[in-house]
């Protein structure tokens, strides 16, 4: 396994271009496998998680192929997957693993999915629960973890399904196995989780509606059994992506970094919104539209932050974000607060530990509890030693957000295990140098 470290850094600047969004390329190829006709599918994520989700698809019959660099889709139409004895291994992809269980619920079709050790770990209690209501069968409905064996039928049941957590994997998986039901499926969540899945079927010819309750959740009815159109897609860049070299910059002096074509979708937006609260300088120009998603260009610059309180409103909207907004909060002034999170203690690690213990061993002072961390920021002018390894505990995030922190550091902060960094960013290393941060391999 390899390790990298990161080493204080003077400015960052330039422009650059992420790569695509991940829940977008996961969507776009497992939904694009239900279409009727070839879909073609621009800037994808070629990243391992995203990769093991196309190479699930052809285990399961569906014809992909990368041709210059478009990915092409042939879809078989919904309900249409045959087969059984499939051995489907998403590696560390939670998304993939989830909504694969979703797409083979509403088939005839049988397979087992595996992950690897961090994905095998990860409760998989919250996906078998709804769909055992469309009428899916798993080999033990009460087994929580990978392994699973699942076999889908051909017409499952519609149902209403009222989600305990806001989760667009939960919401995904349900509206996927609804697709080839005969009636509408409906999904009750308690805050609206990202819904590239909604906007997707919508921009393909599903009929889905979102509204909002009396008592403020939120309501997303699909109509089953579409026609869904072979319609081109173009995946933006991912703002889960852009939130390293975002951060990197605002916390790095006299940095000026331009991001462009990101996805801002608000409901992926709650980090850039929690750093403008904080006081950062981000601005976003030449705001656009494609294939039904929200873009536009991101400006960075070197800023002066204050800690503040995240509402709680705002977790699912930067669900993914909370382990580099920590290392914000560490170049803030005062403290910075986070509650209601306890949705990260089942990530690809329990990233509150993982920032808690890694945060305490670079001398940064900081609260754990059971939902939530309080953070106290050195300020701008507090030297941080460094001088630590981190493990990065098959964690991407965890290990991009302590090579971030490196930059700022007296001395490097050395990172093991950062291969997981391709599962979701494959050329973080290259882009982040390219705007003048001093990453090295190890
Ligand atoms: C994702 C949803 C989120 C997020 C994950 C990607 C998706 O998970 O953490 O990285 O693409 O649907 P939850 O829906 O479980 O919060």
């Amino acid at each position: 396994m390899n390790s990298m470290s990161s080493n204080k850094s003077s400015n960052l600047s330039g422009e650059i271009i992420v790569p695509g969004d991940k829940s977008i390329s996961h969507r776009a190829l497992i939904i694009g496998s239900m279409v009727t006709g070839k879909l073609k599918i621009k800037n994808l994520l070629e990243s391992e998680d995203v990769i093991a989700t196309a190479d699930a698809l052809k285990t399961l019959g569906i014809k992909i192929n990368k041709n210059k660099n478009i990915w092409e889709v042939s879809g078989n139409g919904v309900g249409n997957l045959y087969g059984s004895n499939f051995s489907l291994d998403l590696g560390n992809s939670g998304t993939g693993s989830r909504l694969l269980m979703g797409l083979i619920a509403g088939s005839e079709v049988e397979a087992t999915i595996l992950g690897d050790n961090s994905l095998s770990k990860r409760p998989m209690k919250r996906i078998i629960t709804p769909l055992l209501k469309t009428g899916a069968i798993f080999d033990d409905p009460n087994n929580d973890r990978l392994p699973i064996k699942i076999k889908g039928s051909k017409i499952p049941l519609p149902i209403e399904y009222f989600s305990p957590v806001a989760s667009a994997q939960i919401k995904s998986s349900i509206l996927l196995a609804g697709l080839s039901s005969t009636g509408n499926t409906t999904v009750i969540e308690p805050d609206l989780s990202r819904d590239h899945s909604e906007r997707m079927l919508k921009y393909l010819g599903a009929k889905i509606h979102t509204t909002q309750l009396p008592n403020s959740s939120w309501k997303i009815t699909l109509e089953g059994l579409p026609t869904l159109k072979p319609l081109n897609i173009e995946i933006p860049s991912d703002p889960s992506s852009a939130a390293f070299p975002t951060v990197a910059s605002i916390i790095t002096p006299n940095s000026e970094v331009k991001i462009l074509n990101v996805c801002v979708n608000n409901l992926r937006m709650g980090l850039y919104d929690s750093l403008i609260d904080m006081g950062a300088n981000i601005s976003f120009s030449n705001r656009r539209e494609i294939n039904g998603e929200p873009i536009a260009d991101i400006s960075t610059r070197y800023s002066i932050l204050k800690g503040i309180k995240i509402p709680k409103s705002r977790v699912a909207s930067m669900i993914d974000e909370f382990p580099i907004l920590c290392i914000a909060a560490v170049r803030a002034i005062g403290e910075t607060e986070m509650e209601g999170i306890e949705e990260l203690r089942f990530k690809e690690t329990d990233r509150i530990r993982a920032m808690s213990e890694g945060l305490k061993s670079v001398g940064i002072e900081i609260k754990e509890k059971r939902d939530g961390m309080i953070i106290k920021g050195k300020g701008p002018d507090h030297s941080i030693n460094g001088n630590v390894t981190i493990e990065s505990r098959l964690d991407h995030r965890i290990a991009m957000s302590f090579l971030c922190l490196g930059l700022i550091t007296e001395n490097p902060i050395k990172v093991k295990e950062t291969d997981t960094i391709n599962s979701s960013f494959p050329s973080f290393f290259e882009i982040m140098n390219k705007i003048g941060a001093n990453l090295k391999h190890k």
